[in-house]
C-alpha cells in the first residue's frame, strides 16, 4: 500500500483526481470503478474541471460503480444512479451505455448480480478502482462479516451504515436496509485501486485497514493483499497511523 495524505479535503480530492486523469490519458479506454458517497465528490468535481479544460476525455471510457440501493427507484434523489449522473456522468461525454450500476429494483437480482460480475470480467476488468471507506471499514457496501464476499450480491446493510447513510434522508426510517454491492472478491480483481478517505471520524477505519489482522469484520483490510492501492487520506483521517508509513504531498 502506498499512503499520501494530503493536508485537507481539497487536496486530498486534486490528488485522487490527478491519479484518475492519469489513468484516463494513459489508457483512454479504461474501465473505471466508480463509488458513491460524500468522500468522491470533490474528486468528481476535479474530473469535470479536467474535463472541461479538455485534460480528458470520457468518450471510450467504462464505469461498473460499486453499488445502490435496494428498492429505491432509480430517479430517486437519493439513488447512487442519481448521484453519479449528478455528480459526474451528465458533465462529461461518457457514453450512457458505457455507464454501469447495478440495479436494485430488478426480480431476479441473484442471476441480475452474477451478470454484473460476468459484466465486468468480460469486459476486460477494472483497470482502476475508486474506493471510500465506511466507518466500520465496509467498502462498497460489504459490511462487517464473518466470511469475505466473493460476488456481488445482496447485502443487509448494518444499523451503524443506516444510521451513517440517513443525513442525506429525510429521516432514518426512509434508508433502504439493504443494498446490492460488488464483492470483496470482484473489488479485489481491479488491476489498480485509489481509496480516499476524509475527516476524523474514518481514522479508526483507516488505521484498521493499514494496521490491524485482516479480518473480515474489517473488510477494508483484505486490501492489505493487493499489489497496487494507493490509499489518499486528508490529516484528520491519517491521524491514528504512524507518520513513517505515509508520505505528505
Ligand atoms: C457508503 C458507500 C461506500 C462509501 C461509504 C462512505 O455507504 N456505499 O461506497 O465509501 O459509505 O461514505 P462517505 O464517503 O459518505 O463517508
Amino acid at each position: 500500500m502506498k499512503i499520501y495524505v494530503c493536508e485537507n479535503y481539497d487536496r486530498m480530492s486534486e490528488v485522487a483526481a490527478n491519479y484518475v486523469a492519469a489513468q484516463i490519458t494513459l489508457k483512454p479506454n479504461s474501465i473505471l470503478g466508480l463509488a458513491t458517497g460524500s468522500t468522491p465528490e470533490g474528486l468528481y468535481r476535479q474530473l469535470v474541471e479536467k474535463y472541461n479544460k479538455k485534460e480528458i476525455d470520457f468518450n471510450d471510457i467504462i464505469s461498473f460503480n460499486l453499488d445502490e440501493y435496494l428498492d429505491l427507484p432509480k430517479e430517486d434523489v437519493n439513488s447512487y444512479y442519481t448521484f453519479m449522473h449528478e455528480n459526474l456522468f451528465n458533465h462529461v461525454n461518457i457514453k450512457e451505455e458505457n455507464i454501469n450500476i447495478p440495479e436494485g429494483n430488478v426480480d431476479d437480482i441473484e442471476s441480475y448480480a452474477m451478470k454484473y460480475d460476468n459484466k465486468i470480467d468480460s469486459s476486460g476488468g477494472i483497470d482502476l478502482q475508486v474506493l471510500g471507506i465506511g466507518n466500520n471499514a465496509h467498502i462498497g457496501f460489504n459490511e462487517p462479516s464473518d466470511t469475505f464476499s466473493r460476488y456481488t450480491e445482496v447485502v443487509n446493510l448494518t444499523p451503524e451504515t443506516i444510521e451513517a447513510n440517513a443525513r442525506f434522508f429525510d429521516n432514518e426510517d426512509d434508508v433502504p436496509k439493504k443494498a446490492i454491492s460488488m464483492g470483496i472478491g470482484t473489488i479485489m480483481k481491479s488491476k489498480k485501486i485509489v481509496l480516499i478517505a476524509s475527516g476524523e471520524e474514518k481514522a479508526q477505519a483507516v488505521n484498521d485497514m493499514i494496521n490491524g489482522r485482516i479480518d473480515p469484520k474489517v473488510p477494508a483490510s483484505i486490501l492489505q493483499l493487493h499489489e497496487d492501492v494507493l490509499v489518499v487520506l486528508d490529516e484528520a483521517a491519517a491521524k491514528k497511523i504512524d507518520k513513517k508509513l505515509y508520505k505528505k504531498i
